[in-house]
């Protein structure tokens, strides 16, 4: 049965909401589901705008039946070739053989990677500010490149000033019945997600998303129409501001992160007297993670958000403790700059867990390293305390 919504007199929604995949991208927990948004604009010539996941593709296909009637569909827009916008793509072919798709160049040689099918005399290829004339509506393509993949480009309709942001502005979290950010509490329930979301898929390309703000800042734009999560058509500014923020890599929050890694308790013990350390001189904004207990994705959100990052790790084989390791180098393949970072380093023998921090930050832009170094020899001292005690005083200063 059509499960569908209006988003203006002629434009529905024909997305659907997977509550059952446990990871998306088979690496992101998403808890709270995802959505598959796709649009379809009943013009003089209707179009779709979008795809969605196969796991929706039942929901997706009997909401275009729907809402087409007795019309076909005429023309596809393509925002995105990854699958989960363009799983349906041949099932669209098949259904309505008539269909043109609309798409860039690099576009349709994805097409032709994911599929087999002819498109010969089906594509109509566009660049940066095409106008494609549907009747009243006349849609304007912009590339939008790395947010988040090559091809991906947004579309702009000026009649009823919408974009369509294709990744842009989407979030983890499946639609409960709502499909406007207004219909939720979104800075209460959604915020977080949408931060995960964006750190650990776009996150890597903020000067893209700028460049992408930057155009549509030309735009007269009233809604947002996301390819995941809620459409936008009130209070635009705020999550304008949150990409902004996220995209420049500039801190949220003037707040410390403590993420520790602990084999026997005893560098979680130096983590946790940081932390109160730092919260007994006034610090309200601070949160403490283990790294081995919780996804890194988690993590990657909560760096975004706070201005202060403190790593407290063993050695582990002469390196840095192996999920920390790899925790470090997810912030910088995702491109984290701007933080202000300090360290604590624990072991038995050698230790070098700070060092080797270090040599990941150097690769890194704008990450400044607070000194003192506290270095914990198998379990802190009251001699380690008073060096804790220092480094949170030389993190209050710069906060
Ligand atoms: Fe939601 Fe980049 O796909």
């Amino acid at each position: 049965m059509h499960n569908i919504r209006k988003i203006t007199e002629d434009i529905y929604y024909v997305g659907g909401s997977d509550r059952r995949l446990t990871l998306f991208e088979n690496i992101f927990p998403i808890p709270r589901g995802v959505s598959y948004n796709a649009y379809l604009l009943m013009d003089e010539k209707t179009v779709l705008l979008d795809t969605v996941d196969s796991s929706v593709g039942r929901q997706f296909l009997e909401n275009i039946a729907y809402v087409l009637g007795s019309r076909s569909l005429d023309y596809m827009v393509i925002n995105h070739m990854e699958p989960d916008h363009c799983a349906l793509l041949e099932q669209i072919i098949l259904r309505y053989p008539k269909v043109k798709l609309i798409g860039n160049a690099k576009t349709f040689q994805m097409v032709k990677q994911f599929f087999d099918f002819e498109m010969e005399g089906r594509s109509i290829t566009v660049k940066e500010g095409d106008r494609f004339l549907t009747g009243k509506h006349n849609l304007s393509f912009v590339m939008a490149p790395m947010v988040h993949w090559p091809e991906v480009m947004v579309t702009y309709d000026p009649e009823s000033k919408i974009l369509f942001s294709a990744d842009a502005f989407g979030t983890f979290g499946a639609l409960n019945g709502a499909v406007f950010a207004d219909e939720i509490e979104f800075d209460k329930d959604w915020q977080e997600d949408a931060r995960r979301y964006y750190s650990n898929i776009v996150g890597k390309y903020g000067t893209q998303v700028q460049a992408l703000l930057k155009k549509a800042s030309g735009l007269d734009i009233q809604m947002i129409c996301p390819l995941h999560g809620p459409v936008w058509r009130k209070d635009i500014s705020f999550i304008l501001d949150k990409y902004m923020k996220w995209s420049t890599y500039e801190p949220e929050e003037q707040g410390v992160l403590i993420i520790y890694a602990s084999m026997y308790g005893n560098t979680e013990n130096a983590a946790d007297i940081l932390a109160a350390e730092l919260v007994k001189a006034g610090v309200k904004k601070l949160a403490v993670y283990d790294v081995s207990g919780i996804h890194m994705s988690y993590l990657v959100s909560e760096v975004f958000k706070y201005s202060h990052l403190v790593i407290v790790s063993p050695t582990y084989n002469a390196e840095l403790y192996p999920v920390m390791d790899q925790f470090v180098r997810d912030l910088k393949a995702l491109n984290v700059q701007n933080r202000k970072a300090a360290l604590v380093e624990s072991g038995t023998w050698a230790l070098s867990a700070a060092k080797k921090s270090k040599l990941l930050f150097e690769e890194m832009k704008n990450i400044t390293i607070l000194e003192p170094v506290v270095s914990v020899k198998s379990s802190v001292k009251e001699s380690d305390r008073k060096n804790i005690e220092e480094l949170a005083g030389v993190i209050l200063k710069s906060m």
